[in-house]
């Protein structure tokens, strides 16, 4: 197993089939507190995951959690980061990606950190990273994942976000069974954003 990513929460370790993601103790966080987000971090990762493969929607199998080593192991998507990708075609991606976001919350699932890094170029798009994932039917929740997305989009994609996620828009539109209201409440949202500089 080699080390293939490590981020703010945890350590990504693969050997080109599985990917093992630990989360390790932060010395920072008190002892007590830090074991328990971990353990509920780690949990809801895995119900997500699992979640997602009944639904068969394109995110990594989910082969194993476990919350007292506070590891998931999962299967290893091959392909590239969207990230590295986008440029190729940033209309068709951004399509595929705003339908897959529609898939998502049609089914009451937030994604949280929607970013062209937490996404895959495998035979077609899949998400990955769902550490902060939450199940919730509130409109608010679901416009917020969509200006995080955008955001995300226009500072790392900054020649073509805007189109890009014109697309995402309308992939979402055509998928997602309330967009309407969450597309007036995503004005809002980014309203409310642009209100605060
Ligand atoms: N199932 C997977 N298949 C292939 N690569 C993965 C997989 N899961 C994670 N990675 C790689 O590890 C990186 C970090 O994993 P991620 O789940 O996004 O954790 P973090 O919370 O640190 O961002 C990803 O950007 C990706 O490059
Ligand atoms: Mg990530």
């Amino acid at each position: 197993m080699k080390v293939i990513g490590s981020g703010a929460e945890a350590t990504i370790k693969s050997d080109g089939e599985l990917v093992v993601k630990e989360r390790l103790a932060k010395a920072y966080r008190i002892k007590e507190i830090d074991d328990k987000l971990r353990k509920f971090r780690t949990r809801r990762e895995g119900k997500i995951l699992s979640k997602l493969n009944e639904l068969k929607f394109p995110a990594p199998q989910l082969k194993l959690v476990d919350d007292r080593q506070m590891t998931i192991e999962m299967e290893f998507l091959k392909g590239n980061k969207l990230r590295d990708v986008l440029y190729k075609d940033p209309l068709g991606l951004g399509r595929e990606m705003g339908t897959k976001i529609g898939i998502l919350h049609t089914n009451d699932i937030v994604h949280g950190d929607l970013t062209t890094s937490n996404m895959i170029m495998d035979e077609e798009l899949k998400f990955i990273d769902f550490g902060l994932s939450l199940f919730s039917k509130k409109i608010e929740d679901k416009a917020v994942d969509l200006h995080l997305l955008r955001q995300a989009l226009e500072s790392k994609h900054h020649t073509c976000w805007e189109d890009c996620f014109k697309e995402v828009l309308a992939g979402y539109s055509e998928n997602c069974a309330h967009s309407n209201e969450v597309l007036s409440r995503l004005e809002k949202v980014e309203l409310r954003g642009r209100n605060k500089h």
